[in-house]
């Protein structure tokens, strides 16, 4: 992440963070204090015998932990839903079609009402301690309105999702071919990422593949939008192509599990959507235990979850999903890390990127004991404060 944030100090020289509370790192070792040095982790260790640096920062009785990775986000929209989720308080189902109200808000909102709203997104984001954000496009839905959405994006992030098949915009078939064809042309520049909505009212399984496949063959990391609202083939394709993820599987059968687990292939939940939606929370446990990589994300767009907050995520994970908070905090950052396939963030081991988080709390078990508090206190981006 980048460029628009706004660092409130000038640590640019070597860090020291000792003496900590209580440090996760990932790292095999314990350790109780870190150095952070031209933006990466170079030393972890005891804080009896910390090396010289040039700063120090105390972070005694506080908890430290790796920034969070948010690898699910549709963050550059135009307008929001605010009746949309009243209408669903009072009892109306969540259906893909409100995608479309979006696309509308997003096609007459100009460039800058667009990068001015992300960015102001992902400022939030990073008050709430995510340090590594993905951001999708997927309310254009034509050749220029897509990739004017990932142009945006690329000024926020390095990973940016093509998502051009949210919703079929007229007849489905030759819409996919649009997507598959030009617009992937024009997007692929801009994008790390491809993605699909595999689900009834948005694309099945064929379209999907040949979206995917395309972007695949171009370099993209390939992510589906996976049995979100219903059982479907989502997850079966995800495992068929080696995606990096699949994202949502709320309705997931044992067989879907599996196919997760054999393919390597990451399970993104994202259970602040379903809070919002009033819908199921994803299986969690049985992806666990089965030994499935799961990872955290927030989702946030205007629609089905309006929320940056990977703290709030977290607390539903272990309220909602029977995660403990380490399990929690573990798919927040590494497992984050994986769905990107971003190998040097979501840990703070020798070399990792310098980005952490300090709590005003003891433990990562605070974050879901004490919902809706705001305990991040300090946020370390490369070493220099971001908040
Ligand atoms: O991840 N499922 C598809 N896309 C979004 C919702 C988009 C919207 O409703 O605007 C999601 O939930
Ligand atoms: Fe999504």
């Amino acid at each position: 992440m980048t460029s628009t944030l706004h660092l409130v100090d000038d640590l640019d020289r070597s860090v020291l963070v000792s003496p900590i509370g209580m440090l996760v790192s990932w790292a095999e070792e314990p350790a109780d204090a870190l150095v952070i040095e031209d933006g990466r982790v170079a030393w972890l260790g005891s804080s009896a015998r910390p090396p010289a640096a040039d700063v120090r920062i105390d972070a005694s009785g506080r908890c430290v932990l790796p920034g969070f990775v948010d690898c699910h986000t549709h963050l550059v929209f135009g307008g929001d839903r605010a009746d949309e989720f009243e209408a669903r308080l009072a009892g109306r189902p969540y259906a893909a079609g409100g995608i479309r109200a979006t696309v509308a808000a997003t096609r007459a909102a100009d460039d800058t009402t667009l990068r001015t709203g992300a960015e102001r997104l992902a400022q939030e984001a990073v008050r709430s301690g995510t340090t590594t954000l993905e951001i999708k496009s997927g309310y254009g839905l034509t050749v220029e309105d897509e990739r004017r959405l990932l142009e945006i994006a690329s000024t926020i992030t390095p990973h940016t999702t093509f998502l051009g098949a949210h919703v079929p915009e007229g007849d489905a078939d030759a819409y996919t071919d649009l997507v598959a064809g030009l617009m992937l042309e024009a997007c692929a520049p801009h994008a790390t990422g491809i993605d699909a909505f595999c689900e009834k009212g948005a694309f099945d399984a064929d379209q999907c593949r040949r979206v995917l496949s395309a972007g695949q063959a171009k370099g993209l990391a390939v992510h589906v939008h996976a049995n979100q609202l219903g059982p479907g083939p989502g997850v079966q394709l995800a495992a068929e192509l080696g995606a990096a993820s699949a994202d949502h599987c709320t309705y997931l059968t044992d067989d879907d599990v599996a196919a997760l687990r054999d393919a390597g292939v990451t399970a993104v939940l994202v259970p602040a959507a379903e809070f919002s939606t009033r819908s199921p929370y994803a299986p969690a446990r049985r992806l666990l235990d089965a030994g499935v990589s799961v990872a955290l994300a927030s989702d946030c767009n205007p629609g089905t979850s309006y929320t940056t907050s990977m703290p709030f995520v977290i607390a539903l994970a272990c309220r909602e999903l029977g995660m403990t908070p380490l399990e929690a905090v573990r798919a927040a950052t590494l497992g984050g890390a994986a769905a990107l396939r971003q190998p040097d963030v979501g840990h703070l081991r020798v070399g990792a990127q310098g980005n952490l988080v300090v709590l005003d709390a003891p433990s990562p078990t605070h974050l879901s004991y004490r919902p809706g508090v705001d305990l991040v206190e300090r946020v370390l981006l490369g070493g220099r404060g971001a908040l």
